[in-house]
């Protein structure tokens, strides 16, 4: 069993939590590589691709990374957001990801908040389209924290063990 661990991340939330889903994966051969770096996918049985929310979905790096992932691939998709966890702002890209790698295995899906730059919630608290996860963000300073990295590295062991039973 080959896990890599791929990430897409601006400020360093989204490589947090790569490096707690890294640290979950036991017992098999395992890389951890920002996606810009990833140079082929082939020997991968499990792919964690991991990345920011951005205006409600997913960054541009990230969809030309899981359009690249070839058929037959089983994938675990991870995000940070500013918003709520399991909250409606976050589903959403999650299905935007969902729809990208319809013909790819996806095992499962993790998110959790990721603190927002406060200079970045300012200029966006004055735009309609960005004021409802603006203002969510407020509260998400502090994440990734322990409990967060420690909920992820659970996941990343459940989405192992169906791995290998699928
Ligand atoms: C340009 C931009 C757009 C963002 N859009 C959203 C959004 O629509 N919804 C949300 O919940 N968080 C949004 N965020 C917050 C980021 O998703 C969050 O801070 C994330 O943890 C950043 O991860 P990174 O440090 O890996 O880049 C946005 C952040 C930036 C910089």
């Amino acid at each position: 069993m080959k896990a890599l661990v791929a990430y897409y991340s601006d400020t360093g939330n989204t490589e947090k939590l790569a490096r707690g889903i890294y640290e979950g994966v036991e017992q098999a051969e395992k890389e951890i590589l920002p996606i810009k770096e990833v140079k082929n996918v082939e020997g991968c049985d499990i792919i964690f691709c991991g990345f920011p929310v951005q205006s409600h979905s997913v960054p541009g790096k990230a969809v030309a990374f899981i359009k690249g992932i070839p058929k037959g691939k089983k994938l675990a998709f991870f995000a940070t957001h500013g918003s709520l966890r399991g909250g409606q702002l976050a589903i959403q890209a999650f299905y935007y990801a969902l729809s990208l790698a319809s013909k790819i295995t996806v095992l499962g899906t993790f998110g959790c908040r990721g603190k927002v730059k406060s200079g970045i919630i300012d200029a966006l608290m004055n735009k309609a389209e960005h004021r409802s996860w603006a203002i969510e963000a407020q509260g998400a300073v502090g994440h990734p924290d322990e409990g967060d990295l420690e909920d992820a590295r659970a996941w990343a062991g459940e989405m192992i063990a169906k791995a290998r039973a699928s």
